[in-house]
């Protein structure tokens, strides 16, 4: 059974002050839902901030990057490890914000971070996702598989268990243009059959498939009823809380 997870990016949004009022209403309001697995990914400056009003509730902390080495002489950056120091469960690897724009990351950086991650025991999230023009020229399934390649093939099982995905097409993140309940099916279903062929039935069957771009309360219903839609990884809307407990409270069942 795959349980549904929603998690919320909040991107370089936020006060210290605004983000700790954002966690005690989610607190206040889905603290304890068991049904769905929830995680808030902050800003790096207030996880432990955020650590603090989560405390005894079953909401998760995530951070929206990290860097692939443990320490060392790497200015400005952020570890897996202190990370987890700092209270996370998560971390997302792979945004179309960070593979794109100026930062330019590469899947063979991705992959290193994947393994970092995992090293210091962080459940990881990676993104993948086509450009608009590339959906375009048709192709989205051979950028969703290289995506796939460069970050995960021939990944120990042990590390697969602890990695979910969030199918996020560019043209769809911070539009306000979702993917259509079809096209996220069909692209999530085609991620699915690469991880039965790449790891088998029992893996890809228990892998988290997550779509994220513009999901907002009044479309979270529609796809996440999609088969291969197993949650959300919400911009956004999960800057508002009204909002983020829609759509969590959207997610059917697990499947
Ligand atoms: P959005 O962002 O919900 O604002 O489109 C999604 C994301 O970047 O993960």
């Amino acid at each position: 059974m795959r349980k549904p997870l929603v998690a919320g990016n909040w991107k370089m949004n936020l006060s210290g002050a605004q983000a700790e009022q954002l966690a005690q209403a989610l607190v206040a309001r889905v603290g304890q839902v068991d049904r769905v697995q929830i995680v808030v990914c902050p800003p790096f400056p207030y996880l432990l901030r955020v650590r603090a009003v989560l405390a005894g509730s079953k909401i998760a902390l995530g951070a929206q990057n990290c860097h692939h080495e443990a320490k060392g002489a790497f200015t400005g950056e952020v570890s897996p490890t202190m990370l987890v120091d700092c209270g996370c469960q998560w971390v997302i690897v792979g945004h179309s914000e960070r593979r794109g724009g100026k930062v330019q990351e590469k899947d063979d950086l991705i992959r290193k971070k994947i393994n970092a991650a995992h090293a210091a025991g962080l459940h990881v999230i990676l993104c993948v996702g086509e450009t608009l023009f590339e959906r375009q020229n048709n192709e989205t399934p051979s950028v969703i598989e290289n995506q796939l390649v460069g970050c995960l093939e021939g990944m120990p099982a042990d590390k697969m268990a602890s990695v979910v995905l969030a199918y996020e097409p560019v043209w769809a993140i911070g539009t306000g243009h979702n993917a259509t309940p079809q096209q996220a099916q069909e692209v999530q279903q085609f991620i699915r059959n690469w991880l039965d062929d790449q790891f088998g039935a029992g893996l890809a069957a228990a892998t988290r498939v997550l779509y994220g771009g513009s999901v907002k309360p009044d479309n979270a219903g529609s796809l996440l009823t999609q088969p291969d839609v197993d949650g959300a990884l919400v911009g956004g809307a999960s800057l508002v809380a009204d909002d983020f407990v829609g759509i969590i409270n959207a997610a059917p069942a697990g499947k």
